[in-house]
């Protein structure tokens, strides 16, 4: 797989509908705040339909889908509801996360060694749709292995416990787990599979996940609407490309 230089930034718009939704509104629309996003660099959109719709609805995802011009990566658990939303609305990546009802947000990795045939037969129609298929798990090397094997196109590596060290300051972990994060992204390259990451990340400790140079995209997306509050939308998503591409600068070329 090439070496690639820059780094796609895939916002992920969720929390617009959890906004939307505390007052059972029709504001603020997601839907607009994609667009808002597309105009201010990112490179795909990333919305997460839960099973129990507490943010994301299906008529977003609907919306969604024929109103952006850029990349829909439709987030979501490898159920069969979900499996015939994205067959029928065939967007262009699906992101296959484990759900728990009672987690506030996708708390772990999803474990496709643990569910591998399972896991196969679920993406089996996907891939033939034309969808990329992506499993987001941790850097553990047998839900790497897992993941090539079944077919998946695409690894999102979890960076929520990186994220979660940083902010504790616990700096010798987060040296240790942004370390199995640049070996998790290495050995998924190795094994032909493409390479994301996200989860918990902010200006704050975004570069150095930037500069893992495997990766070829980030999604993020709590911290970006929550920073839109002060700054905007778009100005949020700028300053957060110019970190990412400024870590991506900063790298050595191959
Ligand atoms: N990637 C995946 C697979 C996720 O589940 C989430 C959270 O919905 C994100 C990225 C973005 O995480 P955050 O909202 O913490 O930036």
């Amino acid at each position: 797989m090439p070496f690639v230089k820059k780094l796609r930034l895939g916002v992920n718009i969720d929390h617009v509908a959890t906004l939307r939704n505390a007052r059972g509104a029709a504001w603020p629309d997601p839907l607009r705040a994609a667009i808002l996003a597309e105009a201010a660099g990112a490179d795909g959109i990333t919305a997460h339909l839960r099973e129990d719709r507490r943010h994301i609805r299906d008529a977003d995802m609907e919306a969604l889908r024929a109103g952006i011009g850029i990349p829909l990566n439709f987030e979501c658990a490898a159920t069969d509801e979900m499996q015939a939303i994205l067959l029928r609305l065939r967007p262009h990546a699906a992101c296959l996360v484990p759900e728990k009802r009672e987690e506030r947000t996708t708390e772990g990795g999803l474990d496709v060694a643990g569910d591998e045939a399972r896991l196969a037969r679920f993406i089996a129609p996907l891939r033939e749709a034309g969808i990329r298929v992506s499993m987001f798990i941790g850097h553990e090397a047998r839900q790497i292995e897992a993941s090539a094997r079944i077919g998946a196109a695409v690894v999102e590596l979890h960076t929520g416990l990186y994220s979660e060290l940083h902010a504790e300051g616990r700096t010798a972990e987060t040296e240790a787990e942004l370390a199995a994060l640049r070996e998790g992204a290495a050995r998924a390259q190795g094994l032909g599979l493409e390479v994301h990451g996200g989860h918990g990340l902010t200006f704050d400790n975004v570069e150095p996940v930037a500069a893992i140079p495997e990766l070829v995209e980030l999604n993020i997306g709590h911290f970006l609407i929550g920073e839109a509050v002060y700054r905007g939308l778009g100005p949020a998503i700028e300053e957060m490309r110019r970190r990412m591409d400024a870590a991506r600068a900063a790298l050595p070329l191959p």
